[in-house]
């Protein structure tokens, strides 16, 4: 039932308040500074022997991974590795009974990530899952795992289960970061609070609905379209550019900022939509260098702020705001407009939004 939603991945935009809440509700303890992962109880002490973790899954599952990997390897500090459930398992990866891996999947039922499953166990690997359909095959065949909260998602674009996923990623890496004396306790309490504190700041860029679907009237011819990001926001960056390319059937590419120089710079002219996920966070500077590269070759940058922000306001072509967050949270609050973004984009075009074409929400065939 949509409610009083258009659209199916609308109603699962707004959403994420409450589903991003499910997620950590009863797990996330502020007052006991304590986080419960009850799935994985019996399997934290060889979570914490393991000496590396590999995180696999696809596309937007793949996305919530990297993110999983930053926040793991600087809290946690334990070496990390995200792979593509395809490329995974054919290429041979060397896998022992000292990995820990991690399959992320909404649907619990994707064909390769399932594959590379089976490929981790044989190899004696410690399988966990990070998934949101319970009972799945998934959820059947790992040694333990953590159930996303996000409730059922129709729209074939995934947009709650991505911050669900994020959500326990975060919650998993901040409990192991802590179990290893690897976080400083002031740190930890700041993150956990600030956990906590997500759903409210989603709500108010929810509120920004109506100035994003304005950008969208502006650019919903584009042919093209580039998406930039750092740091934690890089993998926001990948997501968006999916969401606008899976729904709207613009070609969109999503990139690190730094790799601009790299290649896809000489992309941009005065027709290229650039939208820069740019919030106040250590990589500003960098990042503002990146927009004024852009702007100098007659870019349209969309920039992505944090509220408050004076110069990128004038530097950009628009700008649609987040409220400050610690930086490792800000993917769960930046990847919204970008939802929305691509949502009226695709509206406008005309498409499909919940049933684009050549799609499956759940994909059983490689
Ligand atoms: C993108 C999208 C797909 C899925 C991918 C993995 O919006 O929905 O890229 O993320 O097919 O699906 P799951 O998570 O069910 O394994």
């Amino acid at each position: 039932d949509k409610g009083d939603f258009e659209h199916f991945m609308l109603k699962e935009i707004y959403e994420q308040p409450k589903t991003i809440e499910e997620t950590f509700r009863g797990r996330l303890k502020p007052e006991y500074s304590e986080i419960v992962l009850g799935g994985l109880l019996n399997v934290f002490p060889r979570i914490m022997e393991a000496e590396r973790i590999v995180i696999v899954g696809c596309g937007t599952s793949w996305h919530a991974a990297l993110i999983g990997e930053y926040m793991l390897e600087e809290y946690a500090r334990v070496p990390v590795e995200v792979e593509y459930a395809s490329e995974f398992r054919y290429r041979k990866p060397v896998l022992t009974e000292k990995d820990a891996v991690i399959f992320i999947s909404q649907s619990g039922e994707t064909a390769d990530t399932m594959a590379a499953l089976h490929l981790a166990k044989e190899k004696g690997a410690l399988v966990l899952g990070i998934c949101n359909v319970v009972g799945s095959s998934l959820s059947r065949e790992t040694d333990a795992g953590v159930y996303t909260h996000a409730g059922v998602e129709i729209g074939v674009a995934s947009t709650k289960a991505f911050t669900a996923q994020v959500t326990v990623l975060t919650m998993f890496a901040l409990k192991l970061a802590k179990a290893k004396g690897n976080i400083g306790e002031e740190e930890y309490q700041e993150l956990v609070k600030e956990l906590s504190q997500i759903p409210e700041k989603g709500k108010q860029v929810l509120e920004n609905n109506e100035a994003i679907k304005q950008v969208a009237e502006k650019y919903k011819d584009a042919v093209n379209a580039l998406y930039l990001g750092r740091g934690y926001l890089f993998p926001v960056a990948l997501e968006g550019a999916l969401k606008l390319k899976e729904i709207s059937y613009i070609h969109a590419e999503g990139y690190a900022a730094g790799e601009m120089k790299h290649g896809p710079i000489a992309l941009v002219d005065d027709n290229l939509p650039v939208v820069v996920v740019a919030p106040h966070d250590a990589y500003y500077e960098k990042i503002v260098s990146n927009i004024q590269e852009v702007k100098a070759r007659k870019g349209n940058v969309i920039a992505i702020v944090t509220e408050g922000d004076k110069g990128l306001k004038e530097m950009a072509n628009d700008v649609i705001e987040i409220p400050k967050s610690h930086p490792a949270l800000a993917p769960l609050l930046a990847v919204l407009p970008l939802q929305l973004l691509a949502y009226h984009i695709a509206l406008l075009r005309g498409c499909n939004v919940d049933q684009p074409r050549n799609l499956a929400k759940s994909v059983t065939v490689e």
